[in-house]
């Protein structure tokens, strides 16, 4: 048998295989079809302080090569999660991730506080990274300075291990890859959705309502490659590789660029298994290559 099984700031992962923050709601949409209990971790859709319903519609619409989304955050809010879904949640083993984004540094700071006292949470990932918000979101991810003082603050008000989450729609990500490892940041998730927008030629008007989106699936999966390849040169700390990753190919390509863990997105919403396919693949692939432990693909393109 091969070893599925890799590290990451502290928790220990059966295989490195999670879903996507904001593609796997709260868990219970996916469980009717898959277990949830054979996956590396769970990743829930990001919580803000207060519930949010998100931007108008349209807001979701599919392109030849991948997903546009401008959803806009819509959440329940930290309330109504740690009241209603976090119960559901702590049924199951592997660790959870809460994602977690503020309009503030304060709000990050209180989110973190109390999520921290919260029973059944793993770690906090910091969307700095959301597109399709006004305040908050992309613009705390764009700034070396911001970026680094939102990651210092959520480390000051958490025990738990604290995942930054990056936007690829800057010059230079490793110039905040760096700021954000220098301010405590325990392990980065790379990348968020790319900005870009479609257009209706019968209204001949913006097809999302927000105009601009974030594109998510294979249209990025070379510019997330890339990134995740890049960072990883720069940083010591683990990287969680995302970006249209659908098949165990992609995941292996992911890992092979320096990524120790992955996230699954675009490809689970298309196909609810695809998880479970990827984790299936991986085990194949180790096993055909004669690989024994995974984490001996981990950054072995960079070598
Ligand atoms: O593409 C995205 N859409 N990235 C995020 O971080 C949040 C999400 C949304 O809710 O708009």
């Amino acid at each position: 048998r091969v070893n599925l099984a890799v590290q990451l700031a502290g928790l220990t992962l059966q295989n490195p295989v999670m879903p996507a923050s904001g593609t796997f709601g709260f868990g219970e949409e996916y469980a009717p079809f898959i277990d949830l209990n054979s996956l590396g971790a769970i990743v829930v859709k990001t919580i803000t302080l207060q519930p949010l319903i998100g931007n108008p519609p349209p807001r979701l619409m599919e392109t030849y090569c991948g997903l546009l989304n401008s959803v806009g955050l819509q959440n329940p809010g930290l309330e109504v999660f740690i009241r209603d879904k976090l119960p559901y949640l702590r049924r199951f083993s592997p660790p959870l991730i809460v994602n977690i984004a503020g309009r503030t540094i304060d709000e990050y700071a209180e989110l973190a506080e109390r999520l921290s006292a919260a029973d059944g949470v793993a770690a906090l990932e910091v969307n700095i990274s959301c597109p399709n918000v006004k305040e908050g979101g992309i613009v705390f991810g764009t700034v070396p300075d911001m970026a680094a003082r939102v990651t210092a603050v959520v480390k000051r008000h958490t025990h738990l291990p604290v995942i930054i989450k990056l936007t690829p729609n800057v010059t230079d990500i490793t110039e905040i890859a760096r700021a954000v490892e220098d301010a405590g940041a325990d392990a980065l998730s790379l990348i968020n959705t790319v900005r870009g927008m479609a257009i209706d030629i019968k209204t001949r008007r913006p097809a999302l309502a927000n105009v601009v989106g974030g594109l998510s699936g294979p249209a990025i999966k070379p510019i997330a490659l890339y990134a995740v390849w890049q960072v990883a040169q720069v940083v010591k700390i683990p990287l969680i590789g995302m970006g249209g990753i659908m098949t165990a190919h992609d995941a292996v390509e992911f890992l092979l660029a320096g990524a120790t863990a992955v996230a699954v997105g675009t490809a689970g919403l298309v196909n609810p298994g695809a998880l479970c396919e990827i984790i299936a693949g991986l085990e194949h692939y180790l096993l055909e290559e004669g690989v024994e432990d995974i984490k001996e693909l981990i950054g072995a393109s960079q070598m």
